[in-house]
């Protein structure tokens, strides 16, 4: 009698069975993550050289990546994964803001800036009046809950990317006055690209797919009592809103930038000419206000 043949699914069972005595959940993850592998080369084949292939730009994430850009998180975002991984942690209820990507151009320790300020530090692009009420999932008003923002430039450069910006350009925290209430003058955000010059701007572009994202402004909000949320202004008008590569667009966070002119009596201190308005509420829900954890820079 012959010795049986080892098969591809005794390789499997194999690989499952040495994370017996890791710790349950390590056993969970790793056990779950060798099978879905498994079945994935199965499932398609995989041949030798693309399995050298994978390893190739796996490889080339790891070259390209530092302390200023991080190949490995735009891969999350290109694959949607950081956006289920988000999903996944927020669930929050109808009617709480959503939460979205924080993206890699979040820099900690923003200037604490006063009620209607403005954040551009520089020229950056279209005046915009940026306001609304940060409220509790029953609409009572948050006083001195902190909104934290940051956006990019007419040039499409967030700070962090610009040498020429002031460090703290297009970015500050706010906090919301005792009627829940918050202003503050930005520029209206355009449309820009993600990093596209590695491995994830390869795969991009081989694919057809394109590195834009939708014009958007960024938020955390934070408040003692209530959960810390990560998310978008994203402009109603913008280009790439149903394309956004890193799939971060919710339906319930876009909204419109009301063109207003130059002699109306509402317009904001430091504003010449015609500017835009826009208007955002934010609703947060009870719980443990913990940070959204840093990702890195990709650029
Ligand atoms: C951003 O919105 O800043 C961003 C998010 C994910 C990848 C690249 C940029
Ligand atoms: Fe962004």
């Amino acid at each position: 009698m012959s010795t049986p043949r080892t098969t591809p699914e005794e390789i499997t069972a194999t690989v499952v069975a040495s994370y017996s005595e890791a710790s349950p959940r390590l056993r969970e993850l790793m056990t779950a993550l060798v099978r879905h592998l498994h079945d994935f080369a199965t499932e398609v084949g995989l041949t030798q050289d693309e399995w050298r292939e994978a390893v190739a730009v796996l490889t080339a994430t790891g070259e390209i990546t530092d302390e200023r850009r991080q190949e490995f998180i735009l891969w999350s975002d290109v694959l949607g994964v950081s956006m289920l991984v988000d999903a996944i942690e927020h669930q929050f209820p109808e009617g709480a803001t959503e939460s979205t990507v924080l993206g890699p151009f979040f820099v900690p320790n923003s200037p604490l800036r006063e009620y209607g300020a403005n954040i551009a530090e520089q020229a950056a692009g279209d005046p915009a009046w940026v306001y609304g009420r940060v409220l509790s999932i029953n609409g009572e008003p948050i006083a001195g809950a902190e909104l934290d923002v940051w956006q990019n430039g007419d040039n499409r450069l967030y700070a962090v990317q610009d040498p020429d910006a002031p460090e703290a350009h297009l970015r500050g925290r706010f906090k919301t006055r005792a009627d829940g209430t918050y202003g503050f003058l930005a520029v209206r955000p355009v449309p820009y690209t993600i990093p596209a010059d590695g491995p994830v701007g390869r795969m991009i572009s081989a694919s057809g797919r394109h590195p834009w994202r939708p014009a958007h402004i960024h938020l955390i909000a934070r408040a003692p009592g209530y959960r810390t949320v990560a998310t978008h202004v994203f402009d109603a008008a913008s280009d790439y809103l149903d394309s956004d590569a890193v799939f971060a667009v919710k339906r319930s966070l876009l909204r419109t930038f009301v063109a207003r002119e130059s002699d109306d009596p509402e317009k904001p201190v430091g504003v010449d000419g015609d500017w835009y308005s826009v208007e955002n509420d934010v609703v947060l829900v009870r719980g443990e206000p913990a940070e959204p954890s840093d990702p890195g820079r990709t650029a």
